[in-house]
């Protein structure tokens, strides 16, 4: 099964690096969003990222050209019908991605794969909306995409060998590690770090410490490249209070419920880089 042309939908930022990266691999991209100014927005951030590429000698002006020129933006999902795997990467809500892959499960022939980037739903879920949950298949990829080596990869209760197999494949041609996880909520990846970012908003809210403190306990105790608070705000608070309801609904245990300060922060538009605003203040 060979992976040749790709729609992504979803034009946020873990859409824009798979689109990035997929058409650096030589795939062509079909890249589709509701909102084609988001699309538009997406390529000047991929143009500009291939750009410090090129000023830093790693790409060829030519190789940046040809990149570009694999991603088509499309307003039109019935493009779908055309492609030999889907990656949907919009918002993390059920009911969204059900209704897309439902949607998708209309368009495409039976043999397209559907892959979802989501960072803590059940696939099997995902794929049961769907007339083929045998070619349904998470693939997570972690921001910032380009970057990132690490896709990880769920099967659901139906995927088959075959398509795990090719998206196994296609990863490493991406240039990535895949590495196979178990359906459950938050995988192994947001169980982990989300529990921790939780942790560091509660270190903050209970008054131990400022967030600059917590963020430099981090970096300069445990070595890690950004301090929890810093890499929630990139992340974005949405997305990280959504993963600890899936976690806390998901195993029903305490340990996952979310920190007040980050809903009250989510419930106050206060998301992270992406509104200007979240632990830290961003000129966007
Ligand atoms: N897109 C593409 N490339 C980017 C980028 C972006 N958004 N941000 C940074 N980079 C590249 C830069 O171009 C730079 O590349 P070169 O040095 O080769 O030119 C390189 O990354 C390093 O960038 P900087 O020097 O500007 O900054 P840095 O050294 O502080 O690194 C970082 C930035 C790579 C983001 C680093 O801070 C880091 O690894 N942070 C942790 C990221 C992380 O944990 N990601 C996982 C999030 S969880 C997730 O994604 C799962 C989920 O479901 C929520």
């Amino acid at each position: 099964m060979s992976i040749q042309t790709i729609m992504v939908i979803g034009a946020g930022q873990m859409g824009s690096g798979i689109a990035q990266v997929a058409a650096s691999a030589d795939r062509k991209v079909l890249w589709h969003d509701l909102s084609m100014p988001l699309i538009d927005k997406g390529m000047l951030v991929i143009s500009n990222q291939l750009d410090r590429n090129v000023a830093k000698g790693r790409l060829t002006e030519e190789a940046k050209v040809s990149i570009l020129s694999r991603i088509q933006p499309t307003g039109d999902m019935e493009e779908a019908a055309q492609v030999d795997l889907v990656i949907e990467a919009i918002s993390e809500n059920m009911a969204w991605k059900t209704a897309l892959f439902q949607k998708l499960d209309g368009i495409c022939p039976p043999q397209v794969i559907m892959a979802t980037n989501t960072s803590s739903l059940p696939i099997t879920e995902i794929a049961a909306a769907t007339t083929r949950p045998s070619q349904v298949i998470g693939m997570h990829f972690m921001n910032p995409v380009p970057v990132m080596p690490l896709i990880e990869i769920i099967r659901g209760l139906e995927t088959s060998q075959n398509v795990f197999d090719a998206i196994f494949q296609l990863s490493k041609e991406l240039g990535k590690t895949p590495v196979e996880v178990q359906d459950f909520p938050g995988f192994v990846s947001n169980r982990i770090l989300m529990p921790m970012i939780n942790e560091a908003i509660f270190t903050v809210y209970e008054g131990v410490a400022t967030v600059e403190a917590v963020d430099t306990v981090m970096k300069l105790g445990m070595n890690h490249p950004m301090g929890p608070l810093e890499l929630a705000d990139f992340i974005g608070l949405d997305t990280c209070l959504s993963i600890m309801e899936i976690l806390n609904e998901g195993f029903k245990d305490s340990k996952y419920r979310p920190c007040p300060l980050l809903r009250k922060y989510v419930k106050a538009g206060r998301l992270g880089r992406k509104s200007g605003q979240g632990f830290y203040t961003y000129s966007t």
